[in-house]
Formats: C-alpha cells, sequence, structure tokens
C-alpha cells in the first residue's frame, strides 16, 4: 500500500459505511409506503489529483490534511422536495453513530455562484485493525433539482478551469434561480395532488 491509499483507506471505508446506512433509511421509507425523502445516495473519497490542487490553491500541507480538507471524504443525499432536505437532516441529527461538527445552510443563503445544498460536516468514527480512527466527512444534502445545476456548474467550472466569465456566470445564476423555482412549484403541485387524495379518501 502506497502511502496515499493507508491514508485514505479509512476515508474509503466510512464512505462505504455511511452510503449502506443512508440507503438503509431509504428502504425502511419503501417498506413503509411511505414517501422517501432520500431519492439515491451517492458518495466519493477525493482523487488524489483534486487532493492536491485544492491543497495548492488552500495552502494545506500534507500534515494538515486531515484536519483542514473537510471533503476528503464526501457523501451526497439527494432529495426529490426541498422539504425532504429538513427531514433528512433531522434524521441525521437523531442518529448516535456519528457527531456534526458543523452546519452550513446555502440553500436560505446560496453562495454567490447561485450553488445551493445543505451541508453538514460530521466526525464520524471508523474501526480499524489499529483501533478507531475518527475522520471528517462532508454531507450534502440538496434536491434533485439543485443536483442538477450543481453537476452542470460544476463541470463548466472546470472546462473554464475555475474563471467562469462575468456572462456565462450571470446566466448561471438566473439558471439557479429557475432550479429553484421548478423545486417550489413541484412542492406546490405535490400538495394539491394529496389534497385530491385526502378529499377523494373522505
Ligand atoms: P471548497 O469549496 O471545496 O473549496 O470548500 P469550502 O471549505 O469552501 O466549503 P464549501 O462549503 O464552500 O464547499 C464544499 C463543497 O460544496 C465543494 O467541494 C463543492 O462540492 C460544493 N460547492 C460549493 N460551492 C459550489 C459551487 O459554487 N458550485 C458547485 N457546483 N459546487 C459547489
Ligand atoms: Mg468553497
Amino acid at each position: 500500500m502506497n502511502s496515499w491509499d493507508e491514508l485514505l483507506s479509512p476515508y474509503k471505508q466510512a464512505v462505504e459505511e455511511l452510503k449502506v446506512k443512508l440507503k438503509g433509511i431509504r428502504e425502511q421509507y419503501q417498506k413503509s409506503s411511505r414517501h422517501t425523502p432520500i431519492e439515491f445516495v451517492t458518495g466519493r473519497v477525493k482523487p488524489v489529483s483534486s487532493i492536491l490542487n485544492k491543497a495548492a490553491r488552500k495552502k494545506i500541507s500534507f500534515d494538515c490534511l486531515e484536519q483542514d480538507m473537510q471533503d476528503l471524504a464526501g457523501v451526497r443525499i439527494v432529495t426529490q422536495f426541498v422539504e425532504d432536505i429538513e427531514t433528512v437532516v433531522d434524521l441525521i441529527k437523531k442518529r448516535t453513530d456519528f457527531e456534526i461538527l458543523e452546519e452550513r445552510d446555502y440553500i436560505l443563503e446560496q453562495k454567490p455562484s447561485g450553488y445551493r445544498s445543505y451541508h453538514l460536516i460530521i466526525c464520524y468514527p471508523v474501526q480499524t485493525i489499529h483501533g478507531e480512527k475518527k475522520i471528517q466527512v462532508e454531507l450534502q444534502v440538496r434536491t434533485l433539482s439543485m443536483n442538477f445545476w450543481a453537476t452542470i456548474e460544476h463541470s463548466l467550472r472546470y472546462k473554464y478551469s475555475g474563471e467562469i466569465p462575468e456572462e456565462i456566470s450571470s446566466r448561471l445564476m438566473r439558471a439557479s434561480e429557475a432550479a429553484f423555482k421548478l423545486d417550489e412549484e413541484m412542492s406546490i403541485i405535490r400538495d394539491e395532488v394529496r389534497e385530491a387524495q385526502r378529499l377523494l379518501m373522505a
């Protein structure tokens, strides 16, 4: 094992464990025939090339990597509706298998780019052959619509190597507003469908 593998292997384990646990929540909702607040879960360990790039950009030394790069392990929870995000965050807060270190609500307050998402940094204990190791994991909770926008914006940003021209970034900002309006409209439609069903049952 090289030193990167050694450093990142508990992160890989944490990502895999959290994916299983969060998918478990999804299955429990599905089995009980209730609307599941979790549509899908993805996770990744940051590729070494991205770690090196970010470390150079943020002037983080190798020794401080585990402390200062909070997204070495990242898990993303995607929901159908904006309201589901709160449900997911509440479920996460009630858990006893990890601790929450930080919370950032980029939904109430979107980032200047137009990015929306709810972020939690957790301290997750991984059991290794050398004993328990606590590591930081970044959880991102967002709707399908927020995910659609962020995924494309991220790949465009990559194409422009970080420097998106002003004209493009203001269009992306408008696209982000449109994505958020779509979220709001879908919630309204869902509420109307629910109300119609309720009246039918009555
Ligand atoms: P970095 O943004 O990764 O340098 O870390 P940070 O400490 O500033 O944390 P922040 O909460 O701002 O962002 C963490 C993660 O959120 C990023 O790694 C991205 O995955 C995501 N993110 C933040 N801002 C944007 C954005 O403007 N566009 C997209 N597509 N993703 C973003
Ligand atoms: Mg940032």
